[in-house]
Protein backbone atom coordinates (compact mmCIF):
# COMPACT_ATOMS: atom_id res chain seq x y z
CA UNK A 1 0.00 0.00 0.00
CA UNK A 2 1.28 3.29 -0.87
CA UNK A 3 1.67 6.45 1.13
CA UNK A 4 -0.86 9.39 0.31
CA UNK A 5 0.29 12.63 0.13
CA UNK A 6 -1.66 15.43 1.57
CA UNK A 7 -3.72 17.48 -0.54
CA UNK A 8 -3.44 20.81 0.65
CA UNK A 9 -6.89 22.70 0.92
CA UNK A 10 -6.17 25.94 3.67
CA UNK A 11 -9.29 27.96 4.92
CA UNK A 12 -9.64 30.93 2.93
CA UNK A 13 -10.70 32.74 6.10
CA UNK A 14 -7.57 32.43 8.75
CA UNK A 15 -7.94 34.44 11.78
CA UNK A 16 -6.41 38.04 11.17
CA UNK A 17 -2.98 39.08 12.25
CA UNK A 18 -4.69 41.20 15.00
CA UNK A 19 -6.88 38.49 16.30
CA UNK A 20 -4.29 35.75 16.05
CA UNK A 21 -1.73 38.14 18.03
CA UNK A 22 -4.30 38.49 20.76
CA UNK A 23 -4.41 35.04 21.02
CA UNK A 24 -0.48 34.67 20.97
CA UNK A 25 -0.10 37.41 23.60
CA UNK A 26 -1.84 34.50 26.02
CA UNK A 27 -2.10 31.27 24.46
CA UNK A 28 -2.99 28.95 27.98
CA UNK A 29 -2.42 25.52 27.29
CA UNK A 30 -5.04 23.81 24.56
CA UNK A 31 -7.44 26.30 24.29
CA UNK A 32 -6.94 28.12 21.18
CA UNK A 33 -6.86 26.31 17.92
CA UNK A 34 -5.07 27.23 14.36
CA UNK A 35 -7.03 27.86 10.84
CA UNK A 36 -6.41 24.26 9.72
CA UNK A 37 -6.03 20.75 10.57
CA UNK A 38 -4.73 17.34 8.67
CA UNK A 39 -7.15 14.36 8.37
CA UNK A 40 -5.56 10.77 6.54
CA UNK A 41 -8.69 7.75 6.58
CA UNK A 42 -7.53 4.76 6.79
CA UNK A 43 -9.83 1.59 5.68
CA UNK A 44 -9.34 -1.83 6.06
CA UNK A 45 -7.41 -3.76 2.54
CA UNK A 46 -7.08 -0.22 1.25
CA UNK A 47 -4.44 1.37 3.92
CA UNK A 48 -3.69 4.88 3.97
CA UNK A 49 -5.89 7.97 1.66
CA UNK A 50 -7.93 10.76 1.19
CA UNK A 51 -4.96 12.62 2.93
CA UNK A 52 -5.67 16.53 3.25
CA UNK A 53 -5.31 19.77 5.60
CA UNK A 54 -8.25 21.74 5.46
CA UNK A 55 -9.85 24.47 7.75
CA UNK A 56 -10.12 23.29 11.53
CA UNK A 57 -13.61 22.44 11.89
CA UNK A 58 -15.84 20.28 14.40
CA UNK A 59 -16.67 16.78 12.88
CA UNK A 60 -19.64 15.43 12.95
CA UNK A 61 -20.19 11.77 13.82
CA UNK A 62 -22.61 8.70 14.43
CA UNK A 63 -24.02 8.36 17.46
CA UNK A 64 -22.86 4.57 17.30
CA UNK A 65 -19.13 5.46 16.25
CA UNK A 66 -17.55 2.84 17.91
CA UNK A 67 -14.65 5.09 19.54
CA UNK A 68 -17.59 6.98 21.65
CA UNK A 69 -17.92 3.50 23.27
CA UNK A 70 -15.10 1.39 23.12
CA UNK A 71 -12.12 4.39 23.04
CA UNK A 72 -10.09 2.71 20.71
CA UNK A 73 -8.41 6.01 20.23
CA UNK A 74 -4.56 7.32 20.78
CA UNK A 75 -2.84 10.74 20.68
CA UNK A 76 0.52 12.41 20.66
CA UNK A 77 1.77 15.39 22.05
CA UNK A 78 5.03 17.46 20.69
CA UNK A 79 6.13 20.99 20.29
CA UNK A 80 7.07 23.06 17.01
CA UNK A 81 9.64 25.82 18.28
CA UNK A 82 10.59 29.55 16.34
CA UNK A 83 14.31 28.99 16.18
CA UNK A 84 16.50 32.57 16.21
CA UNK A 85 16.68 32.86 12.56
CA UNK A 86 12.66 32.78 12.21
CA UNK A 87 12.67 29.47 11.14
CA UNK A 88 10.33 27.05 13.20
CA UNK A 89 11.44 23.17 14.07
CA UNK A 90 9.91 20.48 15.98
CA UNK A 91 11.65 18.33 18.66
CA UNK A 92 12.34 14.45 17.90
CA UNK A 93 8.92 13.82 15.81
CA UNK A 94 10.31 10.59 14.57
CA UNK A 95 10.28 9.59 18.54
CA UNK A 96 6.53 10.35 18.78
CA UNK A 97 5.90 8.88 15.36
CA UNK A 98 7.48 5.41 17.00
CA UNK A 99 5.41 5.86 20.29
CA UNK A 100 2.85 6.52 18.61
CA UNK A 101 2.94 3.03 16.16
CA UNK A 102 3.42 1.28 19.62
CA UNK A 103 0.41 3.01 20.91
CA UNK A 104 -1.87 1.85 18.28
CA UNK A 105 -0.53 -1.57 18.07
CA UNK A 106 -1.17 -2.21 22.00
CA UNK A 107 -4.81 -0.84 20.73
CA UNK A 108 -5.22 -3.34 17.95
CA UNK A 109 -4.92 -0.09 15.18
CA UNK A 110 -3.28 0.61 12.04
CA UNK A 111 -0.09 1.86 12.60
CA UNK A 112 0.61 4.88 11.07
CA UNK A 113 4.38 5.42 9.13
CA UNK A 114 6.68 7.83 10.48
CA UNK A 115 7.12 9.59 7.20
CA UNK A 116 3.34 9.96 7.07
CA UNK A 117 3.45 11.01 10.44
CA UNK A 118 6.15 13.42 10.16
CA UNK A 119 4.66 15.02 6.71
CA UNK A 120 1.44 15.48 8.60
CA UNK A 121 3.15 17.54 11.17
CA UNK A 122 5.00 19.22 8.88
CA UNK A 123 2.01 20.51 6.28
CA UNK A 124 0.16 21.57 9.36
CA UNK A 125 2.87 23.81 10.86
CA UNK A 126 3.96 25.08 7.17
CA UNK A 127 0.49 26.00 6.79
CA UNK A 128 -0.12 27.97 10.05
CA UNK A 129 3.90 28.54 10.96
CA UNK A 130 2.11 32.51 11.25
CA UNK A 131 0.96 30.73 14.66
CA UNK A 132 4.18 29.34 16.01
CA UNK A 133 5.27 32.11 18.60
CA UNK A 134 8.24 34.67 19.13
CA UNK A 135 11.87 32.88 19.40
CA UNK A 136 12.72 34.42 22.98
CA UNK A 137 10.27 33.28 25.16
CA UNK A 138 8.89 29.78 26.77
CA UNK A 139 5.62 29.98 24.05
CA UNK A 140 5.52 26.72 21.10
CA UNK A 141 3.00 25.77 19.23
CA UNK A 142 1.84 22.24 20.43
CA UNK A 143 0.91 19.94 17.83
CA UNK A 144 -1.54 17.06 18.79
CA UNK A 145 -1.52 13.99 16.33
CA UNK A 146 -4.71 11.59 17.06
CA UNK A 147 -6.20 9.07 15.72
CA UNK A 148 -9.40 6.66 16.75
CA UNK A 149 -12.19 4.25 14.79
CA UNK A 150 -14.45 5.75 12.91
CA UNK A 151 -16.63 2.59 12.14
CA UNK A 152 -20.14 2.59 13.02
CA UNK A 153 -21.68 -0.66 14.97
CA UNK A 154 -21.45 -1.42 18.76
CA UNK A 155 -19.44 -5.16 18.04
CA UNK A 156 -16.91 -5.03 20.68
CA UNK A 157 -13.64 -5.75 18.14
CA UNK A 158 -11.01 -3.80 16.26
CA UNK A 159 -12.55 -1.39 14.18
CA UNK A 160 -11.94 -1.45 10.32
CA UNK A 161 -12.08 2.58 9.75
CA UNK A 162 -10.17 5.10 10.99
CA UNK A 163 -9.32 8.52 11.13
CA UNK A 164 -5.70 10.20 11.93
CA UNK A 165 -5.64 13.74 12.58
CA UNK A 166 -3.53 16.31 13.24
CA UNK A 167 -4.25 19.62 15.11
CA UNK A 168 -2.12 22.57 16.79
CA UNK A 169 -2.85 25.07 19.68
CA UNK A 170 -0.09 27.81 20.89
CA UNK A 171 0.95 27.47 24.35
CA UNK A 172 2.66 28.83 27.07
CA UNK A 173 2.89 27.33 30.32
CA UNK A 174 0.83 24.08 30.76
CA UNK A 175 0.94 25.60 34.76
CA UNK A 176 -1.08 28.54 35.76
CA UNK A 177 2.13 29.67 37.76
CA UNK A 178 4.71 29.34 35.35
CA UNK A 179 7.97 27.35 36.83
CA UNK A 180 6.30 27.73 39.88
CA UNK A 181 6.62 24.41 41.87
CA UNK A 182 3.47 21.92 41.64
CA UNK A 183 2.27 20.29 44.56
CA UNK A 184 1.98 16.19 44.83
CA UNK A 185 -0.34 14.00 46.09
CA UNK A 186 0.21 10.54 46.76
CA UNK A 187 -2.48 8.22 45.74
CA UNK A 188 -1.76 4.89 47.52
CA UNK A 189 -4.64 3.06 46.27
CA UNK A 190 -5.84 4.23 43.34
CA UNK A 191 -3.71 3.13 40.23
CA UNK A 192 -3.33 4.64 36.83
CA UNK A 193 -2.07 1.43 35.26
CA UNK A 194 -1.48 -2.38 35.67
CA UNK A 195 0.91 -4.83 34.41
CA UNK A 196 -0.35 -6.31 31.42
CA UNK A 197 -2.64 -2.99 30.92
CA UNK A 198 -1.70 -0.21 28.65
CA UNK A 199 -0.31 2.34 30.51
CA UNK A 200 2.80 2.72 28.35
CA UNK A 201 0.00 3.84 25.57
CA UNK A 202 -1.12 6.93 24.56
CA UNK A 203 -4.81 6.45 24.33
CA UNK A 204 -7.29 8.80 26.11
CA UNK A 205 -8.59 5.74 28.85
CA UNK A 206 -5.06 5.85 30.83
CA UNK A 207 -6.54 9.74 31.20
CA UNK A 208 -9.57 9.21 32.14
CA UNK A 209 -8.58 6.72 34.85
CA UNK A 210 -6.45 9.33 36.25
CA UNK A 211 -9.34 11.82 36.98
CA UNK A 212 -10.96 10.43 40.04
CA UNK A 213 -7.67 10.80 41.77
CA UNK A 214 -7.21 13.91 40.17
CA UNK A 215 -10.34 15.51 41.78
CA UNK A 216 -9.13 13.86 45.14
CA UNK A 217 -5.86 15.68 44.67
CA UNK A 218 -7.56 19.04 44.14
CA UNK A 219 -9.68 18.35 47.52
CA UNK A 220 -6.92 18.05 49.15
CA UNK A 221 -5.36 20.77 47.91
CA UNK A 222 -2.88 19.52 45.86
CA UNK A 223 -1.92 20.03 41.68
CA UNK A 224 -0.87 16.93 40.25
CA UNK A 225 -1.05 13.05 41.39
CA UNK A 226 2.35 10.74 42.04
CA UNK A 227 0.62 7.12 41.02
CA UNK A 228 2.13 3.82 42.38
CA UNK A 229 2.82 0.37 40.59
CA UNK A 230 -0.89 -1.49 41.03
CA UNK A 231 1.00 -4.21 42.42
CA UNK A 232 3.12 -3.61 45.66
CA UNK A 233 1.67 0.22 45.70
CA UNK A 234 5.06 0.96 46.94
CA UNK A 235 7.28 2.07 43.69
CA UNK A 236 6.71 5.47 42.08
CA UNK A 237 5.53 5.37 38.52
CA UNK A 238 4.69 8.50 37.35
CA UNK A 239 2.40 11.88 37.42
CA UNK A 240 -0.64 11.72 35.54
CA UNK A 241 1.45 13.81 32.38
CA UNK A 242 4.62 13.63 33.41
CA UNK A 243 7.20 11.71 34.14
CA UNK A 244 9.67 12.13 37.45
CA UNK A 245 13.06 12.71 38.46
CA UNK A 246 14.85 12.08 41.55
CA UNK A 247 18.06 14.73 42.22
CA UNK A 248 20.63 13.17 44.59
CA UNK A 249 23.02 15.87 44.20
CA UNK A 250 25.02 15.47 41.46
CA UNK A 251 23.02 11.98 40.15
CA UNK A 252 19.39 12.03 38.57
CA UNK A 253 16.95 8.66 38.91
CA UNK A 254 13.97 8.71 36.76
CA UNK A 255 11.66 5.47 37.40
CA UNK A 256 12.35 2.42 34.85
CA UNK A 257 9.69 1.35 32.35
CA UNK A 258 8.14 -1.18 33.76
CA UNK A 259 5.33 -1.04 31.17
CA UNK A 260 2.84 0.50 33.37
CA UNK A 261 4.21 4.11 32.65
CA UNK A 262 4.88 6.68 29.37
CA UNK A 263 8.38 6.39 28.17
CA UNK A 264 8.11 9.77 27.99
CA UNK A 265 10.28 11.81 25.19
CA UNK A 266 11.56 14.50 27.65
CA UNK A 267 12.21 11.87 30.01
CA UNK A 268 14.33 9.72 27.29
CA UNK A 269 15.98 12.94 26.02
CA UNK A 270 16.81 14.26 29.84
CA UNK A 271 18.73 11.51 30.50
CA UNK A 272 21.38 12.16 27.64
CA UNK A 273 21.72 15.96 28.00
CA UNK A 274 22.31 15.24 31.89
CA UNK A 275 24.99 12.97 30.84
CA UNK A 276 26.51 15.95 28.85
CA UNK A 277 26.31 18.10 31.71
CA UNK A 278 28.65 15.60 33.92
CA UNK A 279 25.90 14.72 36.09
CA UNK A 280 25.23 10.91 36.47
CA UNK A 281 21.64 9.74 35.15
CA UNK A 282 19.92 6.58 35.28
CA UNK A 283 16.73 4.62 35.52
CA UNK A 284 15.58 3.21 38.38
CA UNK A 285 13.59 1.91 40.91
CA UNK A 286 12.59 4.62 44.22
CA UNK A 287 9.56 3.25 46.62
CA UNK A 288 7.99 5.78 48.26
CA UNK A 289 9.45 4.92 51.83
CA UNK A 290 12.59 5.64 49.82
CA UNK A 291 11.32 9.44 48.60
CA UNK A 292 10.29 10.10 52.28
CA UNK A 293 13.38 9.31 54.27
CA UNK A 294 15.97 10.43 51.57
CA UNK A 295 13.86 13.83 51.68
CA UNK A 296 14.28 14.05 55.45
CA UNK A 297 17.43 12.27 55.13
CA UNK A 298 18.84 15.39 53.16
CA UNK A 299 20.21 13.20 49.92
CA UNK A 300 17.15 13.36 47.98
CA UNK A 301 17.80 17.22 46.90
CA UNK A 302 15.41 18.10 44.30
CA UNK A 303 12.45 16.10 42.41
CA UNK A 304 11.09 17.49 39.17
CA UNK A 305 7.90 16.87 36.79
CA UNK A 306 8.83 16.25 32.75
CA UNK A 307 6.56 16.39 29.44
CA UNK A 308 6.50 18.55 26.63
CA UNK A 309 3.53 20.02 27.76
CA UNK A 310 4.84 20.89 31.43
CA UNK A 311 8.69 20.99 30.07
CA UNK A 312 10.36 20.62 33.41
CA UNK A 313 8.00 21.51 36.78
CA UNK A 314 9.59 21.47 40.26
CA UNK A 315 8.05 19.71 42.65
CA UNK A 316 7.54 21.57 45.73
CA UNK A 317 5.37 19.31 48.66
CA UNK A 318 4.34 16.27 48.42
CA UNK A 319 0.95 15.09 50.56
CA UNK A 320 -0.01 11.51 51.61
CA UNK A 321 -2.04 9.78 54.13
CA UNK A 322 1.34 9.02 56.39
CA UNK A 323 2.03 12.51 56.26
CA UNK A 324 3.61 15.64 54.36
CA UNK A 325 6.81 16.93 53.09
CA UNK A 326 8.57 19.65 51.47
CA UNK A 327 10.75 18.98 48.69
CA UNK A 328 14.21 20.99 49.75
CA UNK A 329 13.24 24.81 50.64
CA UNK A 330 10.10 24.03 48.42
CA UNK A 331 11.54 26.39 45.57
CA UNK A 332 13.02 25.29 41.95
CA UNK A 333 16.34 23.44 42.68
CA UNK A 334 19.59 23.94 40.61
CA UNK A 335 19.53 21.20 39.66
CA UNK A 336 16.13 21.09 37.89
CA UNK A 337 16.58 24.71 36.75
CA UNK A 338 19.78 23.64 34.90
CA UNK A 339 18.59 20.74 33.07
CA UNK A 340 15.41 23.05 32.21
CA UNK A 341 17.39 25.55 30.79
CA UNK A 342 19.86 23.21 28.42
CA UNK A 343 16.20 21.11 27.54
CA UNK A 344 15.13 24.64 26.39
CA UNK A 345 18.45 26.26 24.67
CA UNK A 346 18.40 23.00 22.73
CA UNK A 347 14.96 23.38 21.54
CA UNK A 348 14.97 26.85 20.75
CA UNK A 349 17.81 26.69 18.64
CA UNK A 350 20.08 28.58 21.29
CA UNK A 351 22.32 25.81 22.29
CA UNK A 352 24.17 23.31 19.33
CA UNK A 353 21.57 20.10 18.76
CA UNK A 354 24.50 17.55 19.24
CA UNK A 355 22.19 14.85 18.71
CA UNK A 356 20.12 15.70 15.92
CA UNK A 357 17.32 16.45 17.77
CA UNK A 358 15.46 19.25 16.03
CA UNK A 359 13.62 19.10 12.49
CA UNK A 360 13.27 21.76 10.44
CA UNK A 361 10.64 22.37 8.40
N1 LIG B 1 3.55 10.45 31.16
C1 LIG B 1 2.32 10.69 30.71
C2 LIG B 1 1.20 9.89 31.29
C3 LIG B 1 2.10 11.67 29.72
O1 LIG B 1 0.87 11.93 29.28
C4 LIG B 1 3.19 12.39 29.23
C5 LIG B 1 3.00 13.42 28.20
O2 LIG B 1 3.12 13.20 27.06
C6 LIG B 1 4.48 12.08 29.71
C7 LIG B 1 4.62 11.12 30.69
C8 LIG B 1 5.68 12.77 29.18
O3 LIG B 1 5.96 12.33 27.87
P1 LIG B 1 6.68 13.26 26.82
O4 LIG B 1 7.93 13.73 27.46
O5 LIG B 1 6.93 12.39 25.64
O6 LIG B 1 5.75 14.38 26.52
C1 LIG C 1 2.00 16.07 26.73
O1 LIG C 1 2.86 16.53 27.47
O2 LIG C 1 2.09 16.11 25.50
C2 LIG C 1 0.83 15.42 27.28
O3 LIG C 1 0.25 14.66 26.58
C3 LIG C 1 0.42 15.71 28.66
C4 LIG C 1 -1.02 16.10 28.80
C5 LIG C 1 -1.35 17.40 28.16
C6 LIG C 1 -1.94 14.99 28.44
Amino acid sequence: MTTPTIELKPSAHPLSDAEREAVLATPGFGRHFTDNMVTIKWTEGRGWHDAQLAPYAPLSMDPANMTLHYAQTIFEGLKAYRQPDGTVATFRPDRNARRFQASARRLAMPEVPTDLFIAACDALVAQDRAWVPAHGGEESLYLRPFMFATEVGLGVRPANEYLFMVIASPAGAYFPGGVKPVSIWLSEDRVRAVPGGMGDAKTGGNYAASLLAQKEAAAQGCDQVAYLDAVEHRWVEELGGMNLYFVYGNRIVTPELTGSLLAGITRDSLLTVARDLGYEAEEGRVSIDQWKRDTENGTLTEVFACGTAAVITPVGTVKSRGGEWTQGDGGPGDVTMTLRRALLDIQRGIAEDKHAWMHRL
